[in-house]
């Protein structure tokens, strides 16, 4: 029997992933008249930027630098950055009249909502001519001469062949590891993977020591031997969150501890000195309250015991200055120990990726393999929570969107 007939399309630039990095790179080969199809198992394009920032999507920040980012080559990155920046992207959203706010430290977010990015993309490779193609399952990538693409709606051929299927995080969404297996395929090292940008789980015993805590915040220093981030830590029911610990959460390997300045606007000691003088009745739980969440306060309290800085029910009268100083250490080097990560399932980004000392920083293009292309986030390079891994996604693409 003949086999059934499979269609054959051929372009210029063929992309897998239609998310941020892919859409980037697309309307800008396009633009530069190159015939252009991206292809996705998703059934709508940009998930993630869809869902990103609670909807409203942090599409950049102010303050993007190379600083901002993590690779074993922190290098790499400063050509894209600097040939497409944020004030490139800020310029195209303009142009489209998205209403957008900054919020805190550069970060900024629409007014109203993700969609009008992903719309924006959307638009500009409708107008340059790029095809978006949804649910196509991509089942193997050779090369001769050329790269052939054989999908679950027929096969493909192209020239260039961009690679944007991003990381590993939120599988839920569809992420997958195709981009590493690509990579590999044609002999590209990939640096090891794990989750970034992620919530802390705890230890049993520091899970009972916090569980009445979920939902406390309070603005803290989480510090290790790597870095430093002065933001919001929150207790959730499985562990640390907020931006501090997602933050920190990058530079964490397991089995360290993390040391958490609890009071990073107040000299503790201090407070409790001059608090001593002026009400020496008050106790030293009270005092700490009118600086810290009450419920925190008392976790704290109760945790000193086994910590050996007691203060309980303690007036501040009857406390000497060697119990201050270690209330004030305590306090302003609180030491935890995650058990783990909350994992891919809620992981914001993928650390580690195909290797970028194989790739060329000016247009992304395989140095071992000609015509493909790596861009966003199945790089190695990882940006810090507030934007920057749009922003590295917009450059990336577009570079690799100029020399395709
Ligand atoms: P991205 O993940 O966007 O796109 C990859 C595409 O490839 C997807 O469309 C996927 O369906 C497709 N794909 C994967 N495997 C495939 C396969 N086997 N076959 C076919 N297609 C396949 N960053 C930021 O800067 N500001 C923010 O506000 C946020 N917020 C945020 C919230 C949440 C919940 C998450 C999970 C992540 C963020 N991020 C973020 C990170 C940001 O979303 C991420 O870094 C970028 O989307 C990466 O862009 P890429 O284009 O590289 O991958």
């Amino acid at each position: 029997m003949a086999e059934p007939h499979k269609s054959l399309v051929t372009v210029d630039t063929l992309i897998l992933g239609a998310g941020a990095a892919g859409l980037m790179c697309a309307m800008q080969a396009a633009q530069r008249g190159k015939s252009t199809l991206v292809l996705d198992h998703a059934k709508q394009a940009g998930k993630k930027i869809l869902i990103s920032g609670g909807g409203r999507c942090n599409f950049t920040n102010l303050h993007t630098s190379p600083e901002n980012f993590l690779s074993e080559n922190p290098h790499f990155c400063k050509s894209a950055l600097s040939r497409y920046t944020q004030w490139d992207f800020l310029e195209l959203v303009n142009k489209h009249g998205i209403p957008w706010h900054e919020k805190t430290l550069g970060q900024l977010f629409c007014d109203d909502s993700a969609k009008d990015i992903v719309q924006m993309l959307l638009r500009e490779c409708k107008s340059a001519g790029a095809k978006v193609q949804l649910r196509t399952e991509i089942l193997s990538v050779d090369y001769d001469h050329g790269y052939r693409v054989r999908t679950s709606e027929g096969d493909f051929e192209a020239k260039s062949l961009v690679i944007a299927t991003g990381g590993l995080s939120m599988p839920k969404l569809g992420a997958t590891p195709l981009g590493y297996q690509i990579a590999e395929q044609f002999g590209h090292r990939i640096v090891p993977v794990r989750a970034g940008l992620v919530p802390f789980t705890l230890h049993d015993h520091d899970k009972a020591a916090y569980e009445e805590l979920p939902g406390v915040a309070t603005e803290v220093i989480a510090e290790n031997q790597r870095t430093a981030f002065k933001e919001a830590m929150l207790f959730t029911h499985r562990g640390l969150s907020g931006p501090a610990m997602l933050q920190i959460s990058s530079y964490w390997f397991p089995g360290e501890s993390l040391e958490v300045n609890l009071l990073p606007h107040l000299d503790v000691s201090d407070l409790l000195k001059t608090a001593r003088q002026e009400t020496p009745k008050a106790t030293v739980a009270s005092c700490l309250a009118k600086h810290l969440p009450k419920r925190l306060v008392q976790a704290l309290q109760t945790q000193s015991e086994t910590r050996g800085v007691p203060w309980q029910h303690k007036a501040l009268g009857d406390i000497s200055n060697v119990e201050i100083e270690k209330i004030s250490k305590y306090l302003h080097s609180w030491s935890v120990k995650p058990n783990g990560t909350e994992g891919y399932r809620t992981a914001e980004v993928t650390l580690g990726g195909v290797d970028v000392n194989q790739v060329s920083s000016k247009t992304m293009e395989s140095q071992l393999q000609p015509g493909l292309y790596f861009i966003g986030e199945v790089l190695d390079v990882t940006g810090w929570l507030g934007g920057y891994n749009f922003q590295w996604a917009w450059s990336s693409g577009w570079v690799a969107g100029q020399s395709v």
